[in-house]
């Protein structure tokens, strides 16, 4: 516990990525009424948009302090025609360069269905799956595999003839995300909705690939450490029905980089749709917090983008940080504000467009913040 506070870098980002980062911090403000704030915020620049106006991908304040403060959120990045002359999206620096740069070796995205929140299937919106049989974490690994940039591109005369990405499992990034993902099973209060059992799944196409032999090889030995927490496997390809017909069964899933990013979108479906979906970089010393959808330049400006998935990347960065520094004012913070969001999203009356409604970003936004001053602190 630190009685200065904590400093919080906010990287508001690319079009929707400010509208909801607002909304972050306006909870986080409730949050802090009437007693000291624990932290305080600063704002940084970076992004696309940034990078068109200024040549430069973040300030270089915001590049230190990304690395001094006690956490970071990221709102999104990536703009049309924001490229870098390399092909990269400018604002690449904010996400994938923040994981790779400040070792951000887990990335844990949560997909829990909360009681009120509705599925749009087929352009209909309704109940498909149950809040009681959808509450599981995805732990992706965040520095290596697909990720890993050893790519390039063969030319002759100008003309591309060859593209390779190069996929690199290591047995440190393996171990220590494996590791990652055991103990937040061993800490989670309940199992599987299924049965309650502990279960770790790792996820992977080990029937196929090498580097997914070798990521299952390091998660059975890892594994013998947690005798208590069962072994689950799934080949990715059937973990993606199984997760859809099922979900019940999963308490936390791991796997490897790129496979991560698209079951994690697969999950967000579960959960209400990516406005939901919030993501968790975490390292050993630093971590960064993020809605995980993009920044939707087509709703940018119109008050319209669903910012609850800002509100639970507030709730696991308060989490986080109250676990880190053994501080259970965040902790209690975390609590307050998950009871909030649950109230307001089971009551419906913060449905954005995503969901069917017509409420905006900041009119849910003002909603959560009063149900946050309602609750006990
Ligand atoms: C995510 C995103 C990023 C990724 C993009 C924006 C680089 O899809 O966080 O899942 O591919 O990891
Ligand atoms: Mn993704």
């Amino acid at each position: 516990m630190r009685d200065s506070g904590y400093s919080i870098a906010l990287f508001p980002g690319d079009g929707t990525g400010p509208e909801v980062v607002r909304e972050g911090e306006k909870v986080l403000g409730a949050l802090a009424e009437g007693d000291a704030a624990p932290w305080h915020l600063t704002t940084y620049r970076g992004g696309g948009q940034y990078y068109l106006a200024s040549g430069r991908e973040w300030d270089p304040e915001g590049a230190a302090a990304a690395r001094s403060s006690d956490a970071v959120m990221v709102g999104a990045v990536g703009w049309p025609g924001a490229t870098l002359p390399n092909g990269d999206i400018a604002g690449r620096a904010l996400i994938l360069g923040m994981r790779e740069g400040l070792d951000l070796y887990a990335n844990v995205r949560p997909c829990k269905l909360y009681p009120g929140v509705l599925h749009r299937v087929s352009g209909e919106y309704r109940t498909v799956w149950s809040p009681k049989n959808v509450d599981l974490l995805i732990v992706r690994e965040n520095t290596e595999g697909l990720y890993t940039p050893a790519h390039g591109r063969l030319k002759r005369a100008d003309e591309t003839e060859v593209a390779i990405d190069t996929r690199v499992i290591t047995r440190k990034g393996s171990e220590r995300v494996i590791r990652y993902a055991f103990e937040l099973a061993r800490h989670r209060p309940t199992g599987a909705p299924e049965d309650g059992k502990k279960r770790v799944t790792c996820v992977d196409k080990s029937n196929v690939l090498e580097g997914c032999r070798f990521f299952r090889e390091t998660f059975d030995r890892v594994a013998q450490e947690y005798p208590e927490i069962e072994r689950d496997y799934a080949y990715v390809d059937a973990f993606t029905q199984w997760l859809v017909r099922n979900p019940e069964h999963y308490d936390v899933v791991v796997a490897t980089n790129m496979m991560g990013d698209i079951i994690t979108d697969l999950a967000a479906v579960l959960q209400g749709g990516m406005g939901f979906a919030a993501g968790g970089n975490i390292g050993t010393d630093h971590a960064m917090f993020e809605p995980v959808h993009g920044s939707a330049p087509k709703y940018a400006g119109k008050n319209q983008v669903n910012p609850f998935a800002t509100f639970f990347a507030v709730e696991q960065m308060l989490r986080w940080l109250g676990e880190r520094h053994a501080d259970a004012r965040l902790v209690r913070q975390a609590e307050r504000l998950d009871r909030a969001i649950s109230g307001v999203l089971a009551s419906g009356t913060a449905r954005t467009y995503d969901q069917g409604g017509t409420v905006t970003t900041s009119a849910a936004g003002d909603r959560v913040a009063s149900a946050v001053r309602g609750e006990a602190r």
